[in-house]
């Protein structure tokens, strides 16, 4: 095949799957090239979902006062994508047109890429240019890595601080930066805010695109996502604090709950570079767990731990959602799910079929117990893996049955750097370790006291490792020798000069579960 037939296939290909049948209803009719007032590339660029031969990228056009003339109109996107950073070897070239259906949103799933290979990528509408992205496919499924490092990050309150452990991402050498959830808040707390949303709290689709738009008009943001592939997870702030497939903390009717969770999720597609999953028709129904493979070096699990859950146990019959419980008889019923039925069959093959040296279990929140002595028995978190007791011995018990080496699970949620061995029986030495769990520390959003969190590493001897008072991120290292984890933290709040430093490390060496210091 001549070289410039196979561009117009690569064209062709990426035109058709940019206009999948969500986008079908686009009008796809030429535009007219609009002399732009404002930038409308406000909210950035960024490119996620890295495969050995695909990558995701996204913008959304942003329209100022002058320009809302055209915000009526179907317009089209060019999307460019080179080989080098002077943008001087284009290798594929694409048009997605898009409209106001869905927010001006621009997703191309670019195929035909070479494995480990940076390229860098542009969008253009009339006269105006976006920033230039970087971004770096994963390597051929065979390959021999040496390495793969990952900023592992989550929850980034806006009013809490300020972003500056993405400006220390953004300049990291990286493969991809793994957020877990918690991209937005719904909710404020005046107390600790040093910057504030704007609007009320997101319940309409358009309320929640608002959110979004204020987030993503961050720098330091922009930065990290216009340096790296993302690979994204969502938690429950994305939706609504605590909340568990179709129930909320207000019981509010499920029905309800439902078309609220659907405009959450539109909007959430809306601002990410991320596919819908088998149901191209339906943002309410996306899938978002997924796995990534790394080489020989490393599988990747995402699990989605909100969209399918059991509610949570022994709920407050007028405040529900996630609290401490004791003598919960609720917490045995092995019925309970953390991950649903089918998304807990797909990581039990999946896991057990696994070859590759490192198994990266990455979920929202933490496994390891956190649970506090009360005067009868012990106090559970009912909204982590503490609230889902059998659903993580089932987990946990993948490992054990498919004699899996290697595994690490890495979690966000908690607001706490967290380094744990992770055994079947939680916090009994005699139960043995069978695999190691790092959580991330927030990005900006407030940790516990200092009080409560000695207390709980003090009453879990699997914690060996656990901080809540700084915020930052995990700078994820995975070797054939090892699996590091370096935690990068600042003080709270997280002002704009604020600088991070290791806080501290640990290391699980291959073959031998449970992290050491470093
Ligand atoms: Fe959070």
């Amino acid at each position: 095949m001549k070289r410039r037939d196979f561009h117009q296939l690569l064209q062709g290909s990426a035109m058709a799957l940019a206009l999948s049948p969500w986008m079908k209803d686009v009008a796809a009719t030429e535009s007219k090239l609009h002399a732009w007032r404002a930038n409308p590339f406000a909210l950035g660029i960024a490119s996620g979902r890295p495969r050995a031969d695909s990558i995701v990228l996204w913008t959304r056009l942003l329209f100022s006062q002058e320009d809302r003339a055209v915000e009526t109109e179907a317009l089209r996107v060019d999307v460019e994508v080179f080989a080098d950073a002077n943008l001087k070897r284009r290798v594929q070239k694409a048009e997605v047109f898009t409209d106001a259906y869905r927010a001006h949103s621009v997703h191309l799933h670019v195929q035909h890429l070479k494995p480990s290979t940076d390229y860098w990528y542009r969008f253009r509408q009339g006269d105006a240019y976006s920033p230039v992205g970087h971004t770096r496919t994963a390597p051929a499924l065979n390959a021999d890595v040496r390495e793969l490092r990952i900023a592992l990050s989550s929850c980034q309150h806006y009013e809490q601080g300020q972003y500056i452990a993405h400006a220390e991402i953004a300049k990291q050498k990286l493969d991809f930066v793994l957020f877990m959830g918690d991209y937005i808040y719904e909710s404020s707390n005046p107390q600790y805010a040093i910057r504030k949303h704007s609007g009320e709290e997101p319940k309409t689709l358009a309320q929640y695109r608002e959110r979004y738009e204020q987030y993503k008009r961050d720098p330091m943001l922009q930065a990290a996502h216009a340096a790296h592939p993302w690979v994204l997870m969502w938690d429950d702030h994305e939706v609504v604090n605590d909340y568990a497939n179709d129930q909320d903390r207000q019981y509010t009717d499920p029905q309800q709950m439902l078309l609220r969770r659907a405009a959450a999720y539109q909007a959430y597609f809306e601002h990410q570079p991320v596919l819908l999953g088998p149901d191209k028709d339906n943002p309410a129904n996306m899938r978002l767990y997924e796995q990534l493979s790394w080489g020989k070096l490393a599988d990747v699990w995402t699990l989605d731990c909100r969209q399918y859950r059991s509610a949570q146990a022994c709920r407050d019959p007028v405040r529900g959602g996630g609290r401490m419980v004791v003598q919960c008889d609720e917490l045995s019923d092995s019925t309970r799910t953390m991950l649903g039925n089918e998304q807990e069959r797909w990581i039990t093959d999946s896991l057990s079929q696994s070859k590759r040296q490192w198994k990266l279990v990455a979920q929202a929140t933490q496994i390891s117990s956190t649970s506090i002595p009360a005067p009868v028995g012990r106090s559970y978190w009912n909204d982590a893996w503490d609230g889902y007791p059998e659903a993580r011995k089932r987990l946990l018990q993948t490992v054990v049955d498919a004699k899996l080496s290697n595994v690490v699970t890495l979690g966000g949620d908690v607001h706490c750097n967290v380094a744990a061995n992770l055994r079947l029986e939680p916090n009994n030495p005699q139960s043995p370790i069978v695999a190691s769990e790092f959580v991330t520390t927030s990005i900006t959003s407030r940790g516990l006291g200092d009080k409560p969190a000695a207390l709980i590493r003090e009453s879990n001897s699997d914690l060996l490792h656990y901080r809540s008072d700084e915020r930052g991120y995990g700078l994820i290292t995975v070797t054939s020798k090892e699996a590091r984890c370096d935690f990068r933290a600042t003080k709270f709040p997280a002002g704009s000069e604020a600088g991070l430093k290791t806080q501290a490390s640990y290391v699980v060496k291959s073959g031998k579960p449970g992290p050491q210091a470093v």
